[in-house]
């Protein structure tokens, strides 16, 4: 199974965007999708418009909690090829409980496994919160793949703090990176010291960028994929290049580390030391 969690502990730099419609997008090639909401924010939740999604029947909460099996909480959604497991507000409290539980972080991981959801998917898509908690860990876990969106200079900085949770969860290093300029085109000036500051990080920058596009921030507000909303738009096309990524990522054969386990030292000497 193919797990691409969208992470970055920068508040609204794009990572439901990109999670939506990145599952969107790799439904509409035929691929057999789950997307999960994993922030109790419930953005996408919200999106899909699926329940209302804000009571602990029917989501991620009842199946953390083992009221009901993981199984039981996936739902259909409007789009083919393409089912949905909802956040509810209760999954933060339930991340400050399970923090008391050992090896909480792999708590999904752990319910996938055992309900063999591989058998039944062929990519799963995380959307993350934005805050370090243990429910972004379960987040990062499981993945292969994570996609990080940078909207702004914060977004990079947010990074070292996100990579240096993703190295320790994940000492081996066995996932791989894309990380995505987001929503930066509109002012060219930031979009270039967001550039410097990746490039002094070595931070290698995905080939796709998702551009600034107005119907991709108004698609929330009809169902969430760009694709079946505006298909003809620069969104649509960011986002298509972007799932063309993602999938050629996966088609290169078994993961290997693809990052230098240097990564984000810089930005991470300079979270240390201004912790320190
Ligand atoms: N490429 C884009 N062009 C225009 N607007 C965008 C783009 N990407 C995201 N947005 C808008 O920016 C806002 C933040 O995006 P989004 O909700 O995806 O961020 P997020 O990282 O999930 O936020 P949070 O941290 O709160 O979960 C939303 O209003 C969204 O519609
Ligand atoms: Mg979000």
């Amino acid at each position: 199974m193919n797990i691409i969690t969208v992470i970055n502990a920068k508040g609204g730099c794009g990572k439901s965007t990109i999670a939506m419609n990145v599952a969107s997008g790799l439904a509409r090639h035929g691929h057999r999708v789950l997307l999960m909401d994993l922030d109790p924010q419930a953005q996408v939740t919200q999106w899909l418009a699926a329940g209302d999604g804000l009571t602990a029947e029917g989501t991620l909460v009842s199946a953390l909690t083992r009221q009901q099996s993981l199984s039981e909480v996936i739902q259909p959604t409007g789009f083919e090829n393409l089912s949905f497991v909802a956040s509810a507000d209760g999954l933060e409290d339930l991340g400050r409980e399970i923090s008391q539980t050992d090896g909480y972080p792999s708590m999904l991981t752990q319910l996938l496994a055992e309900e063999h959801i591989a058998d039944r998917f062929d990519f799963i898509v995380i959307d993350s919160p934005n805050q370090i908690s243990p429910i972004m860990e379960n987040a990062i876990f499981p993945a292969d793949v994570f996609i990080v969106p940078f909207e702004s200079t914060k977004a990079v900085k947010s990074y070292a703090s996100i990579y240096k949770l993703l190295v320790k969860l994940r000492p081996q290093e066995d996932f791989r990176m894309l990380h995505v300029l987001s929503n930066l085109s509109r002012l060219s000036g930031l979009r270039n010291r967001v550039l410097t500051l990746l490039a002094q990080d070595n931070i290698t920058v995905a080939r796709s960028e998702v551009r600034s596009c107005g119907w991709l921030a108004q698609v929330d507000e009809n169902g969430g994929s760009i694709f079946h909303y505006r298909p003809l738009s620069k969104g649509s096309q960011d986002m298509a290049a972007l799932v063309e990524e993602v999938r050629e990522l996966f088609s290169n054969g078994p993961q290997a580390p693809a990052e230098p386990s240097s990564e984000a030292t810089s930005t991470l000497d300079e979270v240390t030391a201004q912790a320190a």
